[in-house]
């Protein structure tokens, strides 16, 4: 197979989809300006957090299938395909910002020793594979030839490896049919469907699967605080909505709203674009302000149920923006945070991977070294993060051990009416419902149980 260098291998995606990649059998050189961050992938030291990253990149290094340099000249070597995998950060009015990939796409042009398949994985604004092929143009040498290819990445945080090996699609972009065809050869094992399209439609297939869902997302805790008022339990109402095959149960987790550095990036930049070619995007700004709303929301309920937040102490559990990450980008807990303390609130918090990237922009809270230290004393508990740990913690134990039991569950990981009997001032998000009465949870029958239900009914008396 031909020889693959990632640029911004040494990032998230970069790291990714190099070791993924390599462990298919290729030959991948990750190329990264960062010389610490290189100099440490060298080491066997990852920049990043991400499960079962470390064992494919030791494994493969190992067999010398993947290797870490900061040299373009050495990357291109011999490469048939450069991936493009650097950072886009929002820029001041929400639009991406495309320094690294413009630097990307000049040296690629100037050290590119043969033909090359250019394949950009960054998610950038709509009409940038032109652009990028025009830069390339530019600086090119003359005999050299080359071709764009949008391949945009749909790997999540924390599970970053099984979504590449294990794609729902492949999309691939081009005017070049042929090099499209040569970069779905290198995915072929993986045996997902392969989208072949244009290069602008492949842009923005991965803005608007983005922007689908982070509008699926807020559309749901718009719901959940109707349900507040009107006493239903979203819990239910998306166990509901989730068998029309039309809608599906995945990604209808009501919460404190979405963050990361993908999602809020990408619907602002769709957002700025569409205002920028003068299209009015209502949907899209709504989907942020619900967003922006969901976090206020737990600031309002804990200033209600506490009184005031002035002097009172606050346990946050949770920091990461979500969990099986240690990524604090956009993370709800340093809004949330922020809002707390400046209403003179102290903070106490715990998470299990994210404390010490959280150190880097959270000052003055108190880190502790687990939930039951961090709830010690505390007035009120919130839960921003769904750790699978805090759905087993001791809820006893916190409860007897703090000044006041408020409870925000901002993930809806607890049953209310349980918490409710330990004793708890238990708010989930979009949790309404009369929890005076038994304890509810939706139930599907099936028609096996009916029967069986009418048989004992006619056996009664
Ligand atoms: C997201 C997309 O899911 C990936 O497909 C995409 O490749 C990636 O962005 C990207 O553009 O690079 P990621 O940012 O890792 O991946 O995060 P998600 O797992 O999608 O979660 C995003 C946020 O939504 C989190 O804050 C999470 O807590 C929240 N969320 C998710 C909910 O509040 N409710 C849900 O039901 C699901």
């Amino acid at each position: 197979m031909g020889k693959i260098c990632v640029i911004g291998g040494g990032g998230y995606v970069g790291l990714t989809t190099g070791a993924c990649f390599a462990d298919l059998g290729n030959d991948v050189v990750c190329v990264d300006i960062d010389e610490a961050k290189i100099a440490g992938l060298k080491r066997g030291k990852l920049p990043i957090y991400e499960p079962g990253l470390q064992e494919l990149v030791e494994r493969n290094a190992k067999m010398e299938r993947l290797s870490f340099t900061t040299s373009y000249d050495q990357g291109l070597k011999n490469a048939e395909f450069a991936f493009i995998a650097v950072d886009t950060p929002s820029g001041s009015e929400g639009e991406a910002d495309l320094k690294y990939v413009r630097i990307a796409a000049q040296t690629i042009a100037e050290r590119m020793s043969g033909s090359v398949i250019i394949v950009n994985k960054s998610t950038v604004p709509i009409g940038t594979g032109d652009w990028v092929a025009e830069i390339v143009q530019e600086h090119i040498k003359p005999d050299l030839v080359f071709s764009v290819v949008s391949n945009p990445e749909f790997l999540r945080e924390g599970s970053a490896i099984n979504d590449f090996l294990h794609p729902d699609r492949i999309v691939l972009g081009s005017t070049d049919r042929q090099a499209a065809e040569k970069v779905a050869q290198l995915y072929l094992s993986l045996r997902a469907p392969i989208i072949v399209t244009d290069l602008r439609t492949a842009e923005m297939i991965k803005y608007a699967s983005n922007a689908y869902l982070a509008n699926r997302i807020s559309f749901i805790n718009e719901i959940a605080s109707i349900c507040e008022q009107l006493g239903a339990d979203i819990k239910e109402v998306t166990v509901g909505m989730g068998y029309d095959k039309r809608i599906g149960h995945a990604y209808l987790d009501a919460g404190v709203g979405w963050g990361g550095s993908c999602f809020p990036k990408d619907v602002k930049a769709l957002a700025h674009m569409a205002a920028i070619h003068g299209r009015n995007p209502q949907l899209l700004r709504a989907v942020i302000e619900i967003n922006r709303d969901q976090r206020r929301r737990v600031v309002q309920s804990l200033r209600e149920l506490l009184g005031t937040l002035h002097t009172k102490t606050v346990a946050v559990l949770g920091l990461a923006f979500k969990p099986n990450t240690d990524d604090m980008r956009e993370a709800p807990a340093v809004e949330i945070i922020h809002l707390l303390k400046n209403e003179g609130a102290s903070i106490k918090t715990f998470d299990p991977v994210a404390m010490e990237r959280a150190g880097e922009i959270l000052t003055g809270v108190t880190y502790c070294e687990d939930a039951y230290e961090a709830a010690e004393g505390s007035d009120a508990l919130v839960i921003v993060t769904d750790w699978n740990e805090f759905k087993h913690l001791d809820m006893a134990r916190i409860r007897e051990s703090m000044a006041q039991a408020v409870l925000i569950d901002g993930r809806n990981i607890y049953e209310p009416k349980l918490m409710q009997d330990l004793g708890f001032v238990y708010r989930g998000i979009g949790r309404g419902y009369d929890t005076s009465g038994p304890g509810q949870s939706a139930e599907v029958l099936n028609a096996g149980q009916l029967e069986e239900s009418e048989i004992a009914g006619d056996e009664a008396p």
